[in-house]
C-alpha cells in the first residue's frame, strides 16, 4: 500500500482544467449570422469522449488479461483476476450501451446543423475501438473485402502502423485458445472421455435415425427428404468433431476457428461445468461470449441509430451508413465457436460417467 505523499487537490489529480477545456464545438468556432452555434454539438462531443474515456478503461483491462495468458502457466487465483476483470468489461459495456440512448435526444434536424462540418471525420476513425476489436481476435483479414478497405482507408499512416502492429500479438482468442489446448483431465490413464463421449452420441443418433425411418411411412416425399437431410447434416456436424480433417476443411472454408483440441475442451467445461474445478473456467467462457454478444447488440443499436439520423445518406467516412454498420455486426464476432458449442451438448443422463481418480481431480475437497 502507497503512503499518502501529501495533500492532493482534487481539480490537480483529475487534470480538470485540460480535462473540462477539450470539448470544442466546430459549429461555435464557426458561428457567424446564418449559422448560429449548434446547440447539441456538445451532447455529440461529450457521448463520443465518453465513449473513449471507457474504450481505454477496457483496454487496461484487457491488456492486463493478456498479460496473464501470455504466461506458460496460468495459476488458479490469476484465473480468478481474469473472471472478474471480463466480469468489470461486461459491466462497462452495457452502461456505455445506455449512452446511445442520450444522444438519440438530440434529433437528425439538429445533427443536420453541424453535421457537414465533421466531413471526413468518423467512428471508424476510432482508433481505441479498433486496437478492442484486434486484441479480442478480430483480424483485418477476417472482414469482407470492402470492410477491409474501410478499415485501414481512413487512418493516418501513423494509426494504421500501430493497428497493424497489434495483429502480430497473441489475441485473446488465441490466447483462449492456447489455454483450453492445455487444460488437462479428458484423457487420463485408462480413460479417454472422447472414446466415451462418442459412444454416447453414436446410440443418441442411432435413437433419432430410428424415430425419423419410424415416421417415414407417414411424411410426404418433400418431408421425407428434408429430415433425412437433417438426420445427415447433424451426423456430419457431430462427426468434425471427431475428424482432424473434417474439422480443417470448415477452418479453411472459414466456419470455425477454433483448434479442434480446444473445441473438445472447452464443450468438456461446458458439458461437466459443475464440477468444482470447471466453475471458474466456464464462467470465464460465458463472459467472453456475453462481451462478443454485447459488442454485436452495440453494432446493431449504433446501426439504428445512424438510421435514425442519416437514413440512407452515406456516413460522414463515406460508408453506405446503415448498410455497412448492419453488415459489420453481422459479421464482425469472435467467440462464435463458443456459442455454437451447444450443437453438441447431449443430455446431463447421457453423459458418460466419469471415473472417482479424474473425478477427485475436479473437486476441491481432499
Ligand atoms: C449521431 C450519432 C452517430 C451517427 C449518425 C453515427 C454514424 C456512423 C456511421 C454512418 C458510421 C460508418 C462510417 C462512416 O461512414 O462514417 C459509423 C461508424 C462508427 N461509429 Fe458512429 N455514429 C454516431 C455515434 C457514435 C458514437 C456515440 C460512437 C461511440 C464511440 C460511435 C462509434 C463508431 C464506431 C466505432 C464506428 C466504426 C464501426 C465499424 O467500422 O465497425 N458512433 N458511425
Amino acid at each position: 500500500m502507497h503512503k499518502n505523499r501529501g495533500p492532493v487537490y482534487y481539480h490537480d489529480y483529475l487534470m480538470l482544467n485540460q480535462f473540462l477545456d477539450c470539448q470544442k464545438p466546430l459549429s461555435q468556432k464557426f458561428a457567424d449570422k446564418e449559422n448560429p452555434e449548434a446547440h447539441d454539438e456538445m451532447l455529440f462531443i461529450i457521448v463520443h469522449q465518453a465513449y473513449e474515456l471507457w474504450f481505454k478503461q477496457m483496454l487496461h483491462d484487457l491488456n492486463s488479461i493478456l498479460k496473464i495468458f501470455s504466461q506458460e502457466k496460468v495459476a488458479d487465483h490469476e484465473l480468478g483476476t481474469v473472471v472478474q476483470r471480463l466480469e468489470r468489461i461486461r459491466k462497462i459495456q452495457v452502461m456505455i450501451g445506455g449512452q446511445l440512448e442520450i444522444l438519440e435526444s438530440m434529433t437528425p434536424m439538429d445533427f443536420l446543423e453541424f453535421r457537414n462540418l465533421l466531413i471526413p471525420a468518423s467512428g471508424f476513425q476510432s482508433t481505441q475501438f479498433r486496437e478492442i476489436e484486434i486484441k479480442m481476435g478480430l483480424k483485418t483479414g477476417d472482414r469482407q473485402s470492402i470492410d477491409r478497405e474501410f478499415f485501414l482507408g481512413r487512418l493516418s499512416e501513423a494509426d494504421r502502423e500501430k493497428l497493424i502492429s497489434f495483429e502480430n500479438s497473441p489475441s485473446l482468442f488465441k490466447q483462449l485458445e492456447a489455454w483450453l489446448e492445455r487444460t488437462p483431465f479428458t484423457i487420463s490413464g485408462e480413460f479417454n472421455f472422447w472414446n466415451e463421449y462418442q459412444n454416447a452420441v453414436s446410440a443418441i443418433l442411432a435413437e433419432d435415425e430410428a424415430t425419423v425411418n419410424s415416421n417415414l411411412a407417414k411424411l410426404s416425399e418433400q418431408e421425407k427428404a428434408m429430415q433425412l437431410a437433417n438426420l445427415k447434416t447433424t451426423k456430419e456436424t457431430f462427426a468434425s468433431l471427431f475428424d482432424e480433417e473434417a474439422h480443417q476443411k470448415l477452418v479453411s472454408e472459414g466456419g470455425r476457428k477454433l483448434s479442434r483440441k480446444a473445441t473438445l475442451n472447452a464443450l468438456f467445461i461446458l458439458l461437466y461445468r459443475n464440477e468444482p474445478m470447471l466453475a471458474l473456467p466456464y464462467q470465464m467462457m460465458s463472459l467472453m461470449m456475453d462481451i462478443d454478444e454485447n459488442f454485436t447488440t452495440w453494432r446493431y443499436r449504433h446501426a439504428l441509430l445512424a438510421q435514425r439520423m442519416l437514413g440512407t445518406k452515406i456516413g460522414t467516412g463515406g460508408s453506405s451508413g446503415h448498410t455497412y454498420l448492419k453488415r459489420a455486426a453481422d459479421n464482425n464476432r469472435v467467440f462464435v465457436d463458443l456459442f455454437n458449442l451447444s450443437t453438441y451438448l447431449i443430455p446431463r443422463s447421457r453423459l458418460p460417467q466419469i471415473p472417482p481418480a479424474v473425478k477427485r481431480q475436479l473437486n476441491f475437497s481432499v
